[in-house]
């Protein structure tokens, strides 16, 4: 397994993801992982990229914004998801940004695993959240530091 930020060259496959993982969103905008830093996860055996994750540095500098994390289902509990997390934290601490925030629904307990297990601690809960009206769940991180790396 490696982890690396990702190129021009897959950005079919990262929307593919995207679609498979995400369903019942839009599609991003066309211009949206060029603007976006995201890292791409891939397996050893073809190199194929089985996952990606994006964040989003807020203008101020002050704060990064995780957003989708997704691994293809058939790799999922191979601890993809737990790399690309931590890859993703290392990237905004390499730019010297120590607040880091992201949200998740309540049912889906592998996400709350990875925000537990790399120091983030929930926030707040925010009522309609999601489009589809679920509430979020906001996790938070301001030390920026891996408990596992
Ligand atoms: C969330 C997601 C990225 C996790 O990817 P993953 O590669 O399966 O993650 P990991 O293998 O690193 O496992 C993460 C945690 O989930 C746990 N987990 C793995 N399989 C599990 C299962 N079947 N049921 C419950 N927890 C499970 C792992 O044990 C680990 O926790 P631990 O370290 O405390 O043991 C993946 O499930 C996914 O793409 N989901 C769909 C998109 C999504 O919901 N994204 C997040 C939106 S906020």
């Amino acid at each position: 397994m490696a982890t690396r930020f990702m190129n021009e060259s897959d950005d079919n496959r990262v929307r593919y993801i995207f679609a498979v993982c995400y369903p019942e969103r839009p599609p991003h905008p066309p211009t949206w992982f060029q603007v976006h830093p995201t890292i791409v996860a891939t397996e050893d055996v073809r190199d194929t990229v089985v996952g990606y994750t994006s964040l989003i540095i807020d203008p101020s500098e002050k704060l990064v914004h995780y957003r989708d994390i997704a691994v293809m289902p058939e790799y999922r509990g191979q601890n993809f998801g737990m790399h690309l997390f931590q890859r993703r934290q290392l990237a905004g601490m390499d730019l010297g940004i120590t607040s880091h925030v992201g949200a998740t629904w309540a049912e889906n307990k592998r996400m709350i695993r990875l925000f537990e297990n790399n120091g983030f601690h929930l926030c707040q809960r925010v009522p309609g959240y999601y489009p589809d009206g679920k509430e979020g769940l906001i996790f938070v991180n301001h030390g920026g530091g891996l408990i596992h790396a």
